[in-house]
């Protein structure tokens, strides 16, 4: 009770947000054309508000406990029902009875593990059943009974033990079983009695342990045409006994990989002989013997795949039998231990001698020593032969490496990565009928004279790239005029610029390479005549130099005449210049890469015969402006452009007709945001191109002129309102003293002695006994000196405001005490201030002393008092002295500044 509370409770509470959640979640289901995918959405319900008339329903991935037939009503169109990933551990018969229609049902990982008689039985339309990777162990008696129509049943990755699914025959439609990755160990007859009226093309029980074949399992079997048994552990002698099973069935195709077969004889296969076995699988079986006579059984087999084995040894009767295979693969066939030569694989003369229709031959990735003289005797069929990376020792191509090819009509050979180093003459004058030769990735270092190629007279395509050095004659590709694609990438190729060119035989060439070769001498007939090419590879050399206009008798135009070329790379080869006529002859390229070089300016015109252009790249170069009169043509017709990683200079007039381009353009331009950035002016340095504003770039004088007036008046007048805003107290001080003076108001110069003080003092109240202290010992020195100090000097019951105006009217001087304290008096502030400042405008500006007790900013001063240190001459400006051996010497400056006659200047 309590546990069942327990476990409730947190159900409940957890269901209760989650229904909310999926009745709005409902409506994410995407549908397009009656397809309707609710996948991984986290359902815990079938959505209820799809359209009726959908006929495929997607609810993989969610967390479907069950599927109700009642919420299928809806959708009765349905014919394809996925319903993978979910804890579906359950199903009911009446779903299928509401989807009629249904044909694909899916039920792949999830937790059914019951099936009985009733769950498919109105399935009747079903043609394909999923339901691996589920918790299935056994079937008792007859659910897929009424699956008359399934074509397809997919049981794999379940516990099944054995292969029964019914005790009578049925599902006579049946054509692939997939019980793969089961716990099957025995095929009984008994229990394959259910297709009896079956026929299958594949029957799929890999991955089971199987130990036993029992007698007539497979013909119990109505037709059997494909067997997949890979992974299990059969080993010589139950594979023997499976093909002895398998005899007179109608078997076809047999996989047998990965079943530790490692040696057959001559009777492994021998129960296949009444067969019509056409595909033979027997790769990763470390095989390491092929005994004679092995496959003499199979006189029908097309297809034998023996990759990835050990075999060590193939004699002249290893294939016997073999005489209608067209296809053998033995790549990574042979044993491998390369440091001691005797146990190097060994393929004896004539092994292939029986294969007379073999068609097809890869012995790729293997450690062979080398070909001899009738290692391939016999393939008068081969068309296609791949040795790549096939020979431990295979340096030189001699005129008689391929003798036994001579009479195979061979059109294909592949013999990269072998470490060729040396190509003599004629060693492929065997293989007249060669379209394809794949010399790449060897270390071929030698002068190709031409005779190499001798009697190669259907070639097509040469690869010759990735080899050590390969230096050219006019020669070299004299006898292969019907060559149409040269490849010759790093090879550090030489003499290119013999003369007459090397390639000059070459008029079928459709594609050439020739990047990653350093090259920097080319001349400008090196390409001439070459009118079918189409694809051009320069990029990664050194040409810069050729199109200098300081080139010694001008730019080397090494492109003319290349009406048909489509493709030409012109990557990283340094070029800072482009002649104006460079691309003039190519009126049908359609992309051009000159990316990775340091272009800034282009000629206006450079791409003005291409108006055919697709695609351009001039990433990464030193381009500042993007203008129309040189890219205007090239960008006509353009759907992809790489121009990032430039230094774009944000002006008007460099990029603005950029900016709406790329602004109204359907081409193609990744990465816009960030990697096409402003680097100058300064201010947009970093700045994305796209969002650089045009509004104000127009293309018209005036309105440049206008601009520019604009500028300097809007540059003018900030500088005066910033003037005015932090020199403008200074400018209205002196205005006003001007005016006073101007008016008349004339310092009236009065000796010293026509004033009663010599000063008068203002200061704060908290800052008395400082002023006492200081000033009544100058008293007393100079019996002529007084100062007008408030507390003693003011006349009792005169009014306080009247009094000071007075008493600074009577003072030559005025002398402000500064100190934080008076900064916030709020009498002494401002009123004593105008009184004083008044008096000097007046009068003199000499008037004022300042006396700092602290260290007051300027901005406090002005905020505070309307004072600027700035207003008064510097020997009215005092600062009291941290230190006392100093004091004498501000005693003097004061005595100093008391004296100083009252003057503007
Ligand atoms: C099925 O539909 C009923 C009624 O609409 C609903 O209450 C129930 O939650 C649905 N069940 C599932 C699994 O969708
Ligand atoms: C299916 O139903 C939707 C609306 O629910 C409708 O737009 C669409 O045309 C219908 N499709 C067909 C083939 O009837
Ligand atoms: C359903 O969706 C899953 C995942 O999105 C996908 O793998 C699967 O193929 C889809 N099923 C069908 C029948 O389209
Ligand atoms: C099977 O589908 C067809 C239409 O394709 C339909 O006419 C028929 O009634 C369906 N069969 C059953 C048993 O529902
Ligand atoms: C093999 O094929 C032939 C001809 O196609 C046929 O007559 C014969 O019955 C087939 N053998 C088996 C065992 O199916
Ligand atoms: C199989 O080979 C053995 C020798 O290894 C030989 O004695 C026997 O006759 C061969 N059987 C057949 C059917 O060729
Ligand atoms: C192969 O070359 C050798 C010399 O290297 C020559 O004697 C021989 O005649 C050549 N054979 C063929 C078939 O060209
Ligand atoms: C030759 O074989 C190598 C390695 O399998 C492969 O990459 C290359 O494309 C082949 N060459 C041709 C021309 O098919």
């Amino acid at each position: 009770m309590s546990r069942s509370l327990l476990y409730h409770i947190p159900s409940f509470l957890g269901l209760l947000p989650f229904w909310i959640l999926c009745t709005s979640s409902t409506n994410k289901c995407a549908v397009r054309h009656e397809v309707a995918d609710c996948s991984h959405l986290k359902l815990t319900q079938i959505p209820d508000d799809l359209p009726a008339n959908i006929t495929v329903l997607n609810l993989t991935h969610n967390q479907l406990r069950k599927l109700p037939p009642a919420n299928f009503t809806r959708y009765s169109q349905l014919t394809v029902l996925d319903g993978g990933y979910n804890s579906i551990s359950k199903l009911d018969p009446e779903l299928c009875q509401k989807l009629p229609l249904l044909e694909i049902l899916n039920l792949q990982h999830n937790e059914l593990y019951q099936l009985s008689d009733k769950t498919f039985i109105f399935c009747l339309n079903l043609t394909e059943l999923h339901l691996r990777y589920n918790l299935i162990h056994a079937v008792q008696s007859n659910p897929f009974k009424s699956l008359k129509a399934l074509i397809k049943l997919d049981l794999s990755h379940n516990g099944l033990s054995s292969t029964k699914l019914g005790t009578q025959p049925q599902l006579e439609n049946l054509q692939e079983l997939l019980l793969s990755n089961n716990k099957i160990q025995v095929l009984r007859r008994e229990e394959l009695d259910f297709l009896g009226n079956s026929s299958l093309t594949k029957l799929e029980l890999s991955s089971n342990q199987i130990k036993e074949f029992s007698p007539g399992c497979f013909h119990a079997i109505g037709q059997l045409f494909g067997l997949s048994l890979n992974d299990a552990q059969l080993g010589p002698s139950l594979t023997e006994n499976l093909c002895l099973e398998l005899s007179n069935t109608s078997i076809q195709t047999l996989s047998l990989g990965k079943t530790q077969l490692y040696r057959t004889s001559n009777m492994t296969f021998a129960g296949l002989k009444q067969t019509n076995l056409t595909v033979l699988n027997l790769s990763s079986n470390t095989l390491s013997v092929i005994g004679n006579d092995s496959f003499a059984w199979l006189p029908h087999l097309e297809y034998l795949f023996l990759e990835y084995n050990n075999i060590g040894h193939l004699s002249s009767r290893s294939f016997y039998g073999l005489f209608n295979v067209r296809y053998l693969n033995l790549r990574n066939s042979f044993t491998k231990q390369s440091n001691s030569r005797a146990l190097l694989p060994k393929i004896d003369d004539f092994s292939f001698q029986w294969l007379t229709h073999l068609e097809y031959l890869n012995m790729d990735d293997n450690n062979l020593p080398g070909i001899k003289s009738d290692t391939f005797t016999g393939l008068v069929q081969l068309q296609y032969l791949s040795l790549s990376n096939s020979f431990s020792s295979l340096r030189t191509l001699a005129n008689e490496t391929f003798v036994s090819l001579a009479r195979s009509p061979l059109l294909v050979l592949n013999l990269t990565k072998n470490k060729i180093s040396k190509i003599e003459s004629g060693a492929f004058s065997w293989l007249g009928h060669l379209k394809v030769l794949d010399l790449g990735i060897n270390e071929i270092g030698q002068e190709l004279t031409g005779e190499e190629w001798r009697g190669l007279e259907n070639i097509v395509e040469i690869y010759l790239s990735y080899n050590r050095y390969l230096q050219l004659t006019s020669n070299s590709f004299a006898l292969v005029p019907s060559l149409r694609q040269l490849m010759l990438r790093r090879v550090a190729l030489k003499n290119v610029d013999s003369s007459p060119s090397p390639l000059l035989p070459l008029r079928n060439l459709t594609i050439l390479d020739l990047s990653n070769n350093n090259l920097a001498n080319i001349n400008d007939d090196l390409l001439e005549g070459l009118e079918k090419l189409e694809i051009l590879d320069l990029q990664h050399n050194n040409l810069a130099r050729l199109w200098k206009q300081a080139n010694p008798g001008g730019p080397v135009h090494f492109l003319k005449g290349l009406s048909h070329l489509h493709f030409l790379n012109l990557e990283s080869n340094g070029f800072d210049e482009i002649p104006v006529e460079a691309f003039k002859d190519l009126f049908q390229l359609k992309g051009v890469s000159l990316g990775l070089n340091n272009l800034n300016i282009l000629p206006s015109s450079v791409f003005d015969n291409q108006g055919s252009l697709k695609s351009l790249s001039l990433q990464k170069n030193l381009i500042t402006s993007v203008e129309k009169n040189v890219f205007g043509p090239a960008f006509k017709n353009l759907s992809y452009l790489d121009m990032s990683f430039n230094p774009f200079d944000c002006t008007c007039e460099s990029i603005a007709w950029f900016v709406n381009w790329i602004n109204s353009t359907h081409t193609n331009i990744s990465e816009l945001p960030s990697h096409y950035l402003c680097n100058t002016p300064p201010q947009y340095h970093g700045f994305p191109v796209m969002l650089f504003d045009i509004s104000p770039c127009k293309d018209s004088a005036p309105f440049k002129l206008l601009c520019i007036i604009n500028t300097s008046v809007l540059l003018i007048f900030t500088f005066i309102v910033l003037f005015i805003h932090f020199e403008g107290w200074r400018i209205s001080f002196y205005w006003n003293v001007l005016v006073h003076q101007a008016l008349g108001f004339k310092e009236m110069d009065k000796q010293p002695e026509q004033f009663d003080y010599a000063a008068y003092i203002i200061h704060a109240y908290e800052d008395r006994d400082w002023v006492w202290e200081n000033f009544s010992p100058m008293e007393e020195e100079d019996q002529t000196l007084r100062f007008c100090l408030e507390e003693r000097d003011f006349p009792a019951g005169v009014l306080e405001l009247e009094a000071i105006v007075d008493s600074i009217k009577r003072s030559r001087k005025t002398i402000f005490v500064i100190t934080q304290n008076l900064l916030k008096d709020s009498l002494c502030k401002r009123f004593k201030v105008h009184q004083a400042v008044q008096k000097a405008i007046e009068q003199n500006l000499d008037s004022i002393i300042l006396i700092f007790l602290e260290e007051i900013p300027d901005y406090k001063l002005n905020h505070a008092l309307c004072l600027r240190r700035g207003m008064f001459k510097s020997r009215c400006i005092l600062n009291w002295p941290v230190q006392k051996e100093r004091k004498h010497a501000f005693h003097h400056k004061l005595q100093v500044a008391l004296g100083s006659r009252n003057s503007v200047h």
